[in-house]
């Protein structure tokens, strides 16, 4: 089945990413957010990101207009009603996703895929709120999602070949390399990266270097493009930290329990570069 119309539900970091790679790739988007203040936000975040990209010199001016103009900003999920495949970006909450896959189950066609972006909480339970599981699956996208070229499909227990071969190719059509994973914790991405962070945060509290010292270290000397601390503070600790719990709920490996500075700084309501505090200050500048 070709997907020509792919409704995204939430357009924060990563939904106004997901947006604007499908706009962008020629797809028409219905973007469904819970507001008209959430809407403005989505559509300033979308347009600014394309902005960069021009001002890169990645693509010219009408690549933007062409997209902004393929993309339907709504708040009523019903919307939704005459999409392909549906990509769901909200926060990462079982049972508010589970709710959400209920009334989207409901609102669009039979025909329709639904997939969830999220990184941490199971695809299996999320299809199981739905009667049409067997249409339910994973798409893991990277943050920035425009820059990062990788997808994880995700399958759950249910997720019929089917399904999975759509998502493939929509993926392929975004321009990312697909990678496929079982409905495990942390799917291949976060069950690796995930304890490296950590170990960061370890490495921080245990006094073994600077937070400066730590991402220098690892920034050059391993060749990644931002050391651990910076992209904590970049994926937000307040995620890292609801990802890490989840794992640790899952897995009972030490390895994913959080350590209390993180919790710590949690609490102070250091969310990173978000909200212009994390391990680094971004109020001057950064
Ligand atoms: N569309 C296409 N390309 C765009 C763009 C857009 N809208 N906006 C910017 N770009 C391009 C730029 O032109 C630039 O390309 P070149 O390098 O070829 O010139 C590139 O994207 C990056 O440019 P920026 O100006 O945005 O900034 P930067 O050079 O400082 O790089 C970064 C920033 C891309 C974030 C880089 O530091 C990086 O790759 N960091 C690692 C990010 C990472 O690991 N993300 C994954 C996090 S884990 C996750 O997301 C999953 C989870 O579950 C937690």
């Amino acid at each position: 089945m070709g997907v020509s119309t792919v409704g995204v539900v939430g357009a924060g970091l990563m939904g106004s990413g997901i947006i604007e790679q499908s706009a962008r790739c020629g797809y028409n988007v219905v973007a469904r957010e819970i507001d008209e203040t959430a809407v403005t936000a989505g559509r300033k975040r979308v347009r600014d990101s394309m902005d960069r990209g021009i001002q890169r010199g990645k693509f010219p001016e009408t690549v933007r207009d062409e997209a902004l103009d393929r993309i339907t900003w709504t708040t009523e999920l019903r919307d939704l009603k005459a999409c392909d495949l549906v990509i769901e970006a909200i926060v990462e909450h079982l049972e508010r996703k589970r709710r959400l896959f209920a009334e989207l189950d409901l609102v669009t066609g039979p025909h329709t895929i639904l997939a969830t972006n999220t990184s941490s909480v199971s695809i299996t339970a999320i299809a199981a709120a739905t009667k049409r599981p067997h249409k339910v699956a994973g798409a893991h996208f990277f943050n920035p999602v425009p820059v990062m070229k990788l997808v994880e499909l995700v399958r759950a227990l249910q997720t019929s070949d089917e399904t999975m071969d759509c998502l493939r190719h929509f993926g392929e059509s975004l321009d990312k390399k697909v990678v496929v994973a079982k409905d495990t914790p942390g799917f291949i991405v976060n069950y690796l990266l995930v304890p490296y962070l950590l170990d960061a945060v370890r490495a921080v509290a245990d006094g073994t270097a600077t937070v400066e010292d730590i991402d220098t270290a690892m920034t050059l000397g391993t060749g990644v493009p931002m050391g651990p601390l910076t992209l904590l503070d970049f994926i937000g600790v307040d995620t890292t930290l609801y990802i890490a719990d989840v794992m640790y709920d899952e897995l009972r490996d030490p390895k994913y329990a959080a350590p209390p500075l993180l919790r710590k700084m949690v609490s102070a309501g250091y969310y990173g570069k978000k909200n212009g505090r994390g391990f680094y200050d971004y109020a001057n500048g950064g």
